[in-house]
C-alpha cells in the first residue's frame, strides 16, 4: 500500500509537535532494543528518527524489528519531542512515534555505505551510483547543479535569448578532440560524429536570424580525462548577433553576478580584470591564472647575460628564458624531501630541474652560490623582492617549459602553504589570445578554432608574423580553472577561407568538412560572437568539490567507462552486419 507522505524526512520541527504524520523513505540505521525499535528514515532532504514501542499493535512492531538498512519504508505516526535532542541534525528535536509502518521494498546488505563522509573506492561508488546518489551530498549537488540550470535559462530569457536544441548526429566539429563516431547503416562506410560543441550550427542559427541562442548542450570528445575533464559533459552554449567583445563580456558578467547571487548568496563586483593572453602569461605562467595570492613570476634574462654560470648561459644561448618566482615564507616551509617532490612533479611540465634559493636569517644560500659573488646572489633576490624567510625557485629552459612548470608550481605551492581560499572567487577574463599555435613538428592549428576572428587591424601579420597575430578570443576564468572560451566569429566568406587556407585545408578539404558554413556566408552572415561554459566545472567550483564527477549523476571513469551500465559494449553480430562494419581482429 503506498502511504501519501505529508512532510519529508528533513522537515519536521518542534513546532509541529504533535501532528499527524507520514514520512517516505529509505531506513539509514535500524536498532532493536526488545520491545522499543529506533529507526533512522531517510529521504534526500534529511533524517527523521521513528520509534516503535509496545503501543503499536504486535505485527507492527515485528515488522519494525525486521527492518534493515535501506528497506525503502513508510511511517505514519505522531510528533514528540524528544528526551534526549540531537543537535548534529535539524530534526533532532523530535521524534515520530510510529503507530503503522509499510514495506515497499526490502533490501540486501547494499555494498557501499550512504554516508557522506564514506571513504569508499571511486570504482566502487560509480559502480552502485544509484546507491551512492543517495547521500546527501550527491542529492543536494544534484540541486544545485539544478538550480544553476534555471537560473541560466531564467536570465538567458530575461536577456532575449531563445533556447535551441541542435542536433547530436553531425558531421566533426574542429574543436581539437578526437570525435566519438557512430556509423550509419542507411549509408554503409559513413559516419556521424557527436558534436564536440555545437559551434557551427549556434553560427548557422545567427545566419539564420536567431539573434541570440542559448543551449545547454551535451558535448562529447575523445580525449584525455581529468578530474574537470569528462568524454561527454555539458556546456551553457550562447551566440550573440551584432556583438563584439564587450557585448558578450558584459552579457555573461551579469550572468555570473546573477549566479553567483541567487545560488550562492554572494554579491560579487564586476566588471571583472581582463588580463591579456600575454599578461597573464608573463605574471602567471598560465592562460587560466589563479589569482587568489600573489606569487608572480619574474624574468631573469638580464640579470644573466653574460654570467659564468653555463646552464644559464646556454638557455640565454638557445633563445630560453630564465624565471622564478618568491615564495614568501618558504624557507622554512620547504624541505629537502618536500623540494625534491616538487621537482620530479615539474618534470611533467618540461623542467629538467629546480634551481632554489633560501634566504635564512641574513642568508642566502643556493646550489648556485657557488658560481655567483655575494652581491649577484643578494640582485637576484632583490629583483624578487625577497626577505628574509622567502624562498625562491628557478627554472631555466625553454619560453614555454618556464611558464607551464613555473604555472604549476605557483599553484601547487599555494595549495601546499594553504593560500587557496574555497570561499573566494576571483572571476577574470584573459582576452587576446594568439590565433594560432604551433606543434612540435610545427604544424599550424587554430588556438582556439578556426572560426575564430583575428584582429582585424594585424591581418598583414598573416603574411609575416603568423604565430604574432592576436584573435578576439575570450576565456572567463574562475580560481585557476578555465570556466568558459569564446570568441568573435568570422562572418566574412573570403577571410573564412583565408583562414583555412592557413590552416593548411585544401579547397577540396573545406568544402568537405565546413562546405555547408561556407555556403551560409554566401547570404547575408550577420557580425556575431558567443561563448560556451563547462556547466559541470561551473557546479563544481561553485561547489568547491575537487571533480566534475560530483556533480554528474552517472558519470564515466578514468578509461571513459560507464560503470553502472558497462558501456562501451561489444557490439551485436547482426549490428554489425547491418552497418557494414567488420572488426579486425589482432
Ligand atoms: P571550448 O572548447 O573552450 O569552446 O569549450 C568550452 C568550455 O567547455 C568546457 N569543457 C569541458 N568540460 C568538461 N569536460 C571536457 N572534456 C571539456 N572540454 C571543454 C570548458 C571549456 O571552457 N565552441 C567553443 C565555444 C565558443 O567558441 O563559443 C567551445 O567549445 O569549461
Amino acid at each position: 500500500m503506498l502511504y501519501k507522505r505529508t512532510h519529508m524526512c528533513g522537515e519536521l520541527r518542534l513546532s509541529d509537535e504533535g501532528k499527524n504524520v507520514v514520512l517516505n523513505g529509505w531506513v539509514s540505521k535500524a536498532r532493536s532494543l526488545g520491545s522499543l525499535v529506533f529507526v533512522d528514515i531517510r529521504d534526500k532532504t534529511g533524517i527523521t528518527q521513528v520509534t516503535f514501542n509496545e503501543d503499536v499493535p504486535a505485527e507492527v512492531l515485528e515488522k519494525a524489528k525486521s527492518l534493515s538498512r535501506e528497506y525503502c519504508i513508510g511511517v505514519k505516526g505522531v510528533v514528540k519531542e524528544r528526551s534526549s535532542k540531537n543537535s548534529n541534525i535539524p530534526t533532532g528535536d523530535i521524534e515520530v512515534f510510529a503507530d503503522d509502518l509499510t514495506i515497499y521494498s526490502t533490501s540486501e546488505t547494499p555494498p557501499i555505505y550512504i554516508k557522506d563522509d564514506d571513504n569508499v573506492n571511486d570504482e566502487l561508488r560509480l559502480k552502485y551510483r544509484y546507491l551512492d546518489l543517495r547521500k546527501q551530498k550527491m542529492q543536494r549537488n544534484l540541486t544545485f547543479r539544478h538550480k544553476i540550470v534555471k537560473c541560466t535559462r531564467d536570465y538567458f530569457d530575461e536577456q532575449g535569448f531563445t533556447e535551441v536544441e541542435t542536433p547530436v548526429l553531425i558531421k566533426p566539429t574542429p574543436e581539437g578532440a578526437r570525435d566519438y563516431i557512430v556509423p550509419s547503416r542507411v549509408h554503409n562506410g559513413y559516419f556521424y560524429a557527436l558534436p564536440q560543441s555545437p559551434q557551427m550550427f549556434k553560427q548557422l542559427l545567427m545566419v539564420g536570424g536567431t539573434d541570440r541562442y542559448v543551449q545547454i548542450a551535451k558535448c562529447f570528445r575523445d580525449e584525455d580525462l581529468r578530474a574537470d575533464r569528462q568524454p561527454e559533459f555539458t556546456q551553457i552554449d550562447l551566440e550573440m548577433s551584432f556583438a563584439g567583445v564587450d557585448d558578450v563580456i558584459e552579457v555573461q558578467e551579469g550572468y555570473l553576478k546573477r549566479v553567483m547571487k541567487e545560488v550562492k548568496g554572494i554579491d560579487i563586483e564586476t566588471p571583472f580584470p581582463r588580463l591579456s593572453y600575454d599578461e597573464a602569461m608573463e605574471r602567471y605562467g598560465s592562460d587560466k591564472p589563479d589569482t587568489r595570492f600573489d606569487i608572480e613570476l619574474v624574468k631573469l634574462n638580464d640579470l644573466f647575460e653574460g654570467c659564468g654560470f653555463e646552464l644559464f648561459t646556454k638557455t640565454l644561448s638557445e633563445g630560453g628564458d630564465i624565471r622564478g618566482i618568491c615564495v614568501p615564507g618558504g624557507a622554512e616551509e620547504f624541505s629537502r624531501k618536500k623540494i625534491d617532490k616538487l621537482v620530479s612533479e615539474v618534470k611533467h611540465y618540461g623542467a629538467k630541474g629546480l634551481i632554489t634559493i633560501k634566504y635564512e636569517g641574513s642568508e642566502i644560500t643556493s646550489s648556485i652560490s657557488k658560481f655567483f659573488s655575494e652581491e649577484e646572489m643578494k640582485a637576484i633576490m632583490d629583483r624578487f623582492g625577497a626577505k628574509s624567510g622567502d624562498m625562491v625557485f628557478i627554472v631555466s629552459d625553454a619560453p614555454k617549459v618556464t611558464y607551464d612548470s613555473l604555472g604549476f608550481l605557483r599553484r601547487r605551492i599555494a595549495g601546499m602553504m594553504g593560500l587557496l581560499d574555497d570561499n573566494q572567487y576571483n572571476f577574470l577574463w584573459v582576452v587576446d589570445f594568439p590565433m594560432f599555435e604551433e606543434d612540435e613538428e610545427g604544424n599550424l592549428s587554430a588556438m582556439h578554432h578556426p572560426f575564430t576572428q583575428p584582429k582585424l587591424d594585424e591581418l598583414d601579420k598573416l603574411d609575416n608574423d603568423i604565430l604574432g597575430l592576436k584573435a578576439n578570443a575570450y576565456d572567463i576564468v574562475l580560481n585557476g580553472v578555465e570556466l568558459g572560451g569564446g570568441s568573435v566569429r568570422i562572418h566574412d566568406k573570403d577571410l573564412q577561407a583565408r583562414m583555412f587556407k592557413v590552416l593548411g585545408l585544401t579547397e577540396e578539404e573545406c568544402q568537405v568538412k565546413f562546405g555547408f558554413l561556407i555556403e551560409a556566408f554566401k547570404y547575408g552572415a550577420p557580425p556575431h560572437a558567443g561563448l560556451a561554459y563547462g556547466l559541470d566545472r561551473l557546479v563544481m567550483l561553485l561547489l568547491g568539490e575537487k571533480s566534475i564527477r560530483e556533480v554528474i549523476a552517472f558519470p564515466k571513469n578514468q578509461a571513459a567507462e560507464c560503470p553502472v551500465c558497462e558501456a562501451p559494449a561489444p557490439a551485436g553480430e547482426g549490428q554489425l552486419e547491418e552497418l557494414g562494419i567488420e572488426l579486425i581482429k589482432e
